[in-house]
């Protein structure tokens, strides 16, 4: 396929600017970011030992981001001539390859420092480069700044991390973000929205066929299968399509905790596997099942049976050891999973992620820059999607950490990136409704996009002054969608548990994603892509309309679902049936 506009940047860059003296010119900095204080959750600990090494992630601007975006919509958006022309790796390299001054530029920075960039990767297919082994002191002198050991408060466990970085300014254009720096989330305070409820009521266990009601009270995949429509359908046996679920925390999938699952609540699928792929030396400990690992997988791989599962088990662990001498792990994990899909040839259809940190916790730069990659997966003809968060409109004091302190929702992050579908909770059936917890409101970062101009302008009409100050009325409204999201009953280490969270809705999402994903396949139609362009428009029947409940956090009663889109509950619960019918 050909692209188009390739030839023009859209970027001014700074020309190489020869006559300047290069210690000069490489001296001259701004401040790329900066945080005001310490993360919430962590206190300073020591400085870092200037002989430590580890892994540098640079990545660089793309020229083409705006040809990479309209393209992503372009496949995205039902009735468009290129709708369902998904790119291909090498097609992708093309829109993400930077300005050719970069690398040169990059290369004399270094130099200039010492650093010895011939163990330098650039991945072929996305805006990244990996420079492996640089010492504390090495990026202390690039980037002009003072790593330190910070203590997660609650964990005990240390990251290297500073409180801001600066390029020079003739990199600005060049550079978009560099990790590790000041992003600090690590693999446990990245949320895992997920918690274990009181043991359910098993006496009704053990019935594989079970009505849409049941699902008022436990959650199992029979009864969502009914609830959702899904029932009736049976996946082609030869298609291509695949599910993936991500997985971070040293959370690791029980294939014999599956077996279990399914042996009880789905004995038709009891034969169903899956694969687990690991990624940045992710562990596989199936002594260890994951609370969150196994309820992903036990509802993917149920609401999509036979399609094949597959579990990436993403690491970023272990956190840095004062005591010993292995390099201090980059330990970003959202940056390290996208750089690994992205790289694959042929990736799976549709994607779920249980995780999420509050945005303001990760830096903007970091944030747009995993947010443009998830673009890059969705242009690939990836529908991901996302849980929404736990806290409602926010969690904690909800206290603003620009300095201010001003309190103010909290928007979840990966959810509210634009180019991802973020999945809410419900409770209950007949009606169904908005579950108290579910994540939702207004990003802070990213602008509302057009796909939901009038979707969100509606609820902001309905909500009139409610709320006011309290959330960015032009940021991205999330979820998009929502499904139940309380009682769903979990095998882990051959025990029933009842497990609630965002966590369980985007799984079963997912799920029904993939079977829409399977139906187009099967019918030699390119899968579904991005579907945020689609289900805000000619597939916005396809949803059940949730509009009671509401998501109360920051000490307000939050947003109330309503007629049409609300952010608790998005455009509402997927209809399979209608969906297949609209799609
Ligand atoms: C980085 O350092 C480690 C440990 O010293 C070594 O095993 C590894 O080969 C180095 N990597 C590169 C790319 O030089
Ligand atoms: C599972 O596999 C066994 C052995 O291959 C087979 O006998 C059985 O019919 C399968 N069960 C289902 C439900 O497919
Ligand atoms: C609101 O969102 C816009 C668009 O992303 C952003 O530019 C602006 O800074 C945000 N305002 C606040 C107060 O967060």
């Amino acid at each position: 396929m050909l692209l188009l506009g390739l030839g023009v940047s859209a970027l001014h860059l700074t020309a190489l600017a020869a006559a300047s003296p290069l210690s000069k010119r490489w001296n001259e900095r701004s401040v790329k970011h900066a945080w005001e204080t310490i993360p919430k959750g962590f206190e300073y600990h020591a400085p870092a030992p200037a002989d430590y090494t580890f892994d540098l992630r640079l990545g660089l601007a793309q020229p083409h981001l705006e040809t990479l975006i309209s393209k992503l919509y372009e496949v995205s958006t039902p009735n468009h001539a290129s709708y369902g022309q998904h790119l291909s790796k090498g097609e992708m390299s093309e829109l993400t390859r930077p300005h050719d001054d970069t690398l040169p530029l990059v290369q004399d920075w270094f130099d200039y420092h010492g650093i010895d960039m011939s163990n330098m990767k650039k991945s072929a297919a996305t805006n990244f480069v990996t420079v492996y082994n640089v010492t504390i002191a090495q990026a202390e002198k690039l980037l002009g700044t003072k790593y330190n050991v910070y203590r997660h408060t609650q964990t005990g466990d240390n990251v290297v991390r500073t409180m801001s970085y600066s390029l020079p300014t003739d990199l600005f254009g060049h550079v978009d973000v560099v990790a590790p720096t000041t992003y600090f989330g690590t693999t446990r305070a990245m949320r895992a929205t997920s918690f274990l409820q009181p043991e359910a009521d098993e006496k009704n266990a053990n019935i594989d066929v079970e009505s849409a009601a049941t699902c008022g009270s436990r959650v199992t995949p029979s009864c969502l299968q009914s609830l959702y429509s899904t029932a009736g359908y049976t996946p082609s046996a030869d298609t291509t399509s695949v599910l993936g679920v991500a997985g971070y925390l040293d959370e690791y999938a029980n294939e014999e905790d599956l077996t279990t699952f399914l042996g009880k609540y789905l004995p038709d699928a009891s034969n169903a596997t899956f694969e687990t792929v690991q990624v940045n030396d992710g562990g596989n400990d199936q002594n260890d099942p994951g609370v969150e690992a196994n309820l992903d997988i036990q509802y993917t791989v149920s609401l999509s049976y036979p399609i094949p599962n597959v579990y990436y088990s993403t690491g970023g662990s272990p956190p840095f050891d004062e005591d010993s001498n292995t390099p201090t792990n980059t330990n970003e994990p959202y940056l390290d999973w996208l750089n690994y899909i992205l790289d694959q040839d042929s990736i799976p259809q549709t994607f779920t992620t249980s995780y999420g940190d509050d945005e303001q916790s990760v830096p903007q730069d970091y944030a747009e820059a995993v947010c443009n990659l998830l673009a890059q997966l969705g242009t690939r003809g990836a529908s991901i999607m996302f849980s929404s968060g736990d806290f409602g409109v926010g969690g904690g004091d909800c206290v603003n950490n620009d300095g201010s302190n001003d309190i103010a929702f909290q928007p979840i992050f990966p959810a509210t990136c634009p180019y991802v579908t973020a999945v809410g909770g419900t409770t209950g059936v007949s009606p169904e409704t908005a579950v108290d917890f579910s994540g939702g409101g207004f990003s802070r970062y990213f602008a509302r996009p057009d796909y939901q101009a009038d979707a969100v302008s509606g609820y902001l009409d309905f909500l009139g002054d409610t709320n006011q100050g309290l959330y960015n009325e032009s940021g991205r409204g999330f979820p998009d969608v929502a499904a139940q999201g309380s009682g769903f009953q979990v095998v882990i280490g051959g025990v029933t548990n009842s497990v609630g969270g965002t966590s369980a809705s985007s799984p079963t999402v997912a799920g029904i994603v993939a079977l829409l994903n399977d139906y187009k396949i099967s019918n030699g139609e390119s899968p579904l892509g991005f579907l945020n362009p689609l289900i805000y428009s000619t597939a916005v029947d396809g949803f059940n309309d949730i509009t009671s409940g509401n998501n109360p956090g920051c000490d307000t009663d939050g947003f109330e679902a309503t007629t049409g889109w609300d952010p608790v509950t998005g455009l509402g619960t997927p209809d399979f049936a209608k969906l297949q019918a609209l799609v």
